[in-house]
Parts: C-alpha cells; sequence; structure tokens
C-alpha cells in the first residue's frame, strides 16, 4: 500500500513506514504542495500525512480515491473538512499531547518577550547601540501579582496556566466545561469570557479554530481589555479579528502582544511589521526536535494501524 506524506518530515516516520512494507513517496520541495500536484501525486495512496499549510477541502476528498486515511502533522485540524472526509470512509487523525509542552513553553517565551521588551533590547544590541547601562531604558512589567486569562483550557491551556502560575501570577479561565483538576492543582478560577478580558493582565489563546471560536475576540469585546494587557496567540490566527487588535495595537490601548499565528498565514497584515509593542514569531508552537519527532511517529503509527485495519490511535 502507499502512502503520501506532503513534505519532508522526520526520517523516523518514512523509516517506520518501509519497515511496515509500505511504500512512501515524500513530496520534497521547501514550499508547500498545491490542491493539484496533491490529487495528482496521491491519487493511488491509501494513506497521506498532510500539514496544517494543506487546506484538505472536498476537491481533494474526492480526488483521493483510494484514500482510507489521512494523518494530520499537527493538534490542529481546521484545515481538513473532517466531516466530507468521514462521509467518504476517510479516517482523520491527529497529533495531540505530544506537543502541548513545546507549545506551553513558546506561549510563555512569547509572554516574557512581550513583557521584557527582549525585542527591543536585541536589537539595540545588534545595531550596535547600546550605550551602557540606564535607569529607565526598556521599562518592562513584572509577572509577579499579575492575572493570566487562558482561553481554552486544554492540554496546551494548563500547561501554559501551570508554567505562569510559577511565576507568582494568579489563573482565570474561560472553557466550555469546568475543569475540576485543574482548579486544584493551580487554582484557577472559571469565569465568563468578558470577566476574563476585564481583569486579566495576561491573555493566552489555546482554543482550536471552529466556527464557535472564529473571531472569539473581536472589535465589540476587545473594547473589554485592560490597558497593560499583554494578550499572546500560539493557537490560530483567525481566533482573534487581527485588524481589529492591530488598532488597539496601533494606538496603545493595550500593552503588547505577542503573536506566533497570523488570520491569514503565511501573509502578514503590513500593519503589523510596523508596531514596536508586538513580537512576531513563524508559528513556531511545536517547533522542537522533540515534538517534531513524536509527531511524525504518531502520524505514521496513526496510518499503520488504520491500514492495518485496526482502530486509529488519535483519532478526531
Ligand atoms: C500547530 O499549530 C498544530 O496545530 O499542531
Ligand atoms: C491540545 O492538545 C489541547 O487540548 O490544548
Amino acid at each position: 500500500m502507499k502512502v503520501f506524506i506532503t513534505r519532508k518530515i522526520s526520517n523516523d516516520a518514512v523509516n517506520l513506514l518501509r519497515k511496515e512494507g509500505f511504500t512512501v513517496d515524500v513530496f520534497k520541495s521547501n514550499r508547500p504542495i498545491t490542491k493539484v500536484e496533491l490529487i495528482q501525486k496521491a491519487k493511488n495512496s491509501e494513506g497521506v500525512i498532510s500539514l496544517l499549510t494543506d487546506v484538505i477541502d472536498r476537491d481533494i476528498i474526492d480526488g483521493l480515491k483510494k484514500c482510507k486515511v489521512i494523518a494530520n502533522y499537527a493538534v490542529g485540524y481546521n484545515n481538513i473538512d473532517v466531516e466530507y472526509a468521514k462521509s467518504k470512509g476517510i479516517v482523520v487523525t491527529n497529533t495531540p499531547d505530544i506537543l502541548t509542552h513545546a507549545t506551553a513553553d513558546l506561549a510563555v517565551a512569547l509572554v516574557l518577550a512581550c513583557a521584557r521588551n527582549i525585542r527591543a533590547g536585541e536589537k539595540i544590541m545588534r545595531d550596535n547601540e547600546f550605550k551602557g547601562w540606564e535607569p529607565q531604558l526598556l521599562l518592562g512589567v513584572e509577572l509577579r501579582g499579575k492575572t493570566v486569562g487562558i482561553i481554552g483550557s486544554g492540554r496546551i491551556g494548563q500547561e501554559t496556566a501551570l508554567r505562569l502560575k510559577s511565576f507568582g501570577t494568579k489563573i482565570i479561565y474561560f472553557n466550555r466545561s469546568k475543569k475540576a483538576e485543574f482548579e486544584k492543582s493551580t487554582g484557577a478560577k472559571k469565569v465568563s469570557l468578558n470577566a476574563l478580558l476585564k481583569s486579566s493582565d495576561i491573555i493566552s489563546l489555546h482554543v482550536p479554530l471552529t466556527d464557535a471560536t472564529y473571531h472569539l475576540l473581536n472589535r465589540t469585546n476587545m473594547k473589554l481589555l485592560k490597558s497593560n494587557c499583554i494578550i499572546v496567540n500560539t493557537a490560530r490566527g483567525e481566533i482573534i479579528e487581527e485588524k481589529e487588535l492591530i488598532k488597539l495595537l496601533k494606538k496603545n490601548k493595550i500593552f503588547s502582544a505577542g503573536f506566533d499565528v497570523y488570520e491569514n498565514e503565511p501573509d502578514v497584515n503590513k500593519e503589523l511589521l510596523k508596531l514596536k509593542n508586538v513580537v512576531l514569531l513563524p508559528h513556531l508552537g511545536s517547533a522542537t526536535n522533540e515534538a517534531r519527532s513524536e509527531m511524525a511517529l504518531l502520524a505514521a503509527k496513526n496510518i499503520i494501524t488504520v491500514l492495518k485495519g485496526k482502530k486509529a490511535i488519535t483519532p478526531v
């Protein structure tokens, strides 16, 4: 049986699949595969490993005539029309858990970078403009005593909260369901979204992108944000109405924002590039050797189990 991988990922995955007797074809390019290429190259494959940059819509699913399983190399799967795939008998899987720590680490890195002017400080050094210690140079804010609002308390949200808790912050969260264990371990309190926006000094987003979370933070409710607020987004760009957040940042209505994801990835709003009170990263949430290697292996294992007639390990 054939497995198609839409971009070069860790060799471990390819080796494992080959060891199990599969023929593996990898799209080897330094750019994402196009829709036409994907259908062309994967039409005879029983399994496909896709990336979050591959939009797997109805056309593609219709074109993948032999496909039994699509293993998305990501925890998020908003890039796939899952309902339609299921209706065609295709199992869709993702890679939860194994990138939780990597992503939580990066959310904290963004919080600290925003709070302590890391980007501006680094720039001074590289521009050779360091004139020695100064009493008023790039004063930031301390995390201790601040209120952290976690939007979406799944695994990544909870791990981010745990890390930030250790800085002496108080945790509140917005989530559909109450998380009793999480409340016990962090003292977190469940609040409404508006209450969270009104009282958080630091906000970190960890909901998946769905119809319900599209522009969850928008023109209307972002008016509630505190003027010292730091927002970081390591989830999906579309969860925030980006142009409205940019307006707030431009007018210094909030302190700063850390972006790892963007509304129109990979295009970045040019206004954002001009702002000093933002930290911008190129979607690095799960970008650790550990996470990426485990994600590749889990995607491969999902393909193997489904094509061998067993239940997927992490179906969505
Ligand atoms: C990364 O954004 C992922 O969903 O894995
Ligand atoms: C992802 O793994 C989440 O549930 O936050």
